[in-house]
């Protein structure tokens, strides 16, 4: 049953006539069958009093460790002030200017997952008895009466050894599922989400509760603190960058689909041959052009091209047409994205992008920021639009930034 007719249905006038609420009749309800049970007298008293919502007093920022060191250039690009440190890398700030999106600030790309925080609870879970239950109590309170497509939470520090609040978070959002209606539990994976969509995330650590309702592509990942975890070391792993290339397409799921099998992508910097591996996993062809070799595991590959030779000297036949470009090659961003462009008139209208900016030498905040402009500006001269940037997980000091080429 949809969200909206379970509310209607379980708020209707014939429920609210009975005293104290309580239902009488037939089908309405999933958990009772109408028998007007504890679980479901409390949810719908929760229902019928909801609280008001309140716009967000603060915003939990997680802010890749690697960038530790210009957090504070990162919260002035926010315009943010920091009123706590979270976990091993959130943050708790206030905007200056609520209204102004986050991810539209130059300083987003610094930021690899944001939420504004419409309720908190700090205090420490693990000395609180009965957490569980009067978290997700809380939650249906604030949030029930307006449900979100679903409910995902997550640790404030995913890699901890301990895994109680992991444990803790799972249990969190089994507890407040079972008092949300049923459409909020419909989505059992969490790439099934709208990315367009509210959300509501949870993250819960040894400070408590933060929680706020925003899509997975405002929040910058469908899961809470960001993408999903990719295995780098699977036997047989050529470089790491496979689980790299693995977690942009993932990612690319929050703003467009990824290229469909069969796709022919022209692959800029591709030796060892960790990423060209991933995509012929996946079923796309592939013109790798590296001046150094792929791996020999690679060699006789169905739908591999290899292409020796630095990438200013490759030159592709005049009518040669490719579906998607990935540019990993090290060294200047500058010079790496002018191959990009000269070779962008053979990529296809609506062609994919992908390109890792480094920063070999760029020692600055301002420096990255002035970088990224100079990138997108001359990517843009050959019509590929940027439509997205990030820091995955597998990024270390580079930015992975998406490309669509205009028609
Ligand atoms: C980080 S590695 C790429 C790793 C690769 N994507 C993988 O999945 O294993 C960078 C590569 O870019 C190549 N490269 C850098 N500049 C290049 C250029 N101008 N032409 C061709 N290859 C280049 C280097 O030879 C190197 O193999």
């Amino acid at each position: 049953m949809a969200s909206a007719e379970w509310l209607r249905r379980n708020r209707s006038g014939a429920n609210r006539s009975e005293p104290d609420g309580i239902k009488k009749s037939g089908d309405e309800c999933r958990d009772c069958g109408g028998r007007g049970d504890a679980l479901c007298l409390a949810r719908q008293h929760i229902l019928e009093n909801p609280e008001t919502p309140t716009p967000p007093a603060s915003w939990l920022i997680r802010i890749p460790e690697v960038f530790a060191d210009w957090e504070s250039e990162i919260f002035d690009g926010l315009g943010a002030v920091s009123l706590r440190k979270l976990g091993k890398d959130y943050h708790l700030i206030r905007l200056e200017n609520p209204d102004l999106p986050i991810r539209q600030s130059e300083a987003a790309k610094f930021v690899s997952w944001n939420l504004p925080v419409h309720h908190s609870w700090p205090c420490d879970p693990s000395k609180n008895p009965g957490f569980i239950e009067k978290a997700a109590q809380a939650l249906l309170r604030k949030f029930g009466a307006n449900p979100p497509q679903t409910l995902i939470a997550g640790a404030l520090d995913p890699g901890a050894t301990n895994r109680y609040y992991r444990t803790l978070a799972s249990n969190l959002r089994g507890r407040a599922l079972q008092l949300f209606p049923p459409a909020v539990s419909a989505i059992r994976d969490a790439e099934a989400q709208d990315s367009r969509t509210p959300t509501l995330f949870c993250l819960v650590g040894q400070e408590g509760l933060f929680c706020g309702e925003q899509s997975p592509q405002a929040s910058n990942g469908f899961h809470p603190g960001g993408t999903k975890f990719i295995r780098q070391n699977t036997p047989g792993t050529i470089s790491r960058a496979g689980a790299k290339i693995a977690e942009a397409l993932h990612y690319l799921q929050l703003h467009r689909p990824p290229p469909t099998a069969g796709c022919h992508w022209l692959e800029l910097g591709a030796s060892p041959g960790g990423m060209t591996a991933e995509l012929l996993t996946r079923g796309y062809q592939v013109t790798a052009v590296d001046r150094a070799p792929l791996d020999p595991r690679l060699q006789k590959s169905p739908g591999l091209k290899t292409v020796l030779s630095d990438a200013a000297d490759f030159q592709p036949a005049p009518n040669a047409r490719y579906g998607a470009l990935l540019s990993d090659m090290n060294g200047d961003a500058l010079d790496s994205i002018r191959h990009v462009a000269r070779l962008a008139k053979h990529l296809m209208p609506g062609s994919l992008v992908m390109f890792t900016m480094k920063l070999p030498g760029v020692a600055t905040y301002s420096a990255v920021n002035e970088l990224q402009t100079r990138v997108t500006a001359a990517a843009e001269e050959a019509r590929l639009r940027l439509f997205s940037l990030t820091h995955l997980t597998y990024n270390r000091q580079e930015f992975t930034l998406f490309f669509e080429r205009e028609p």
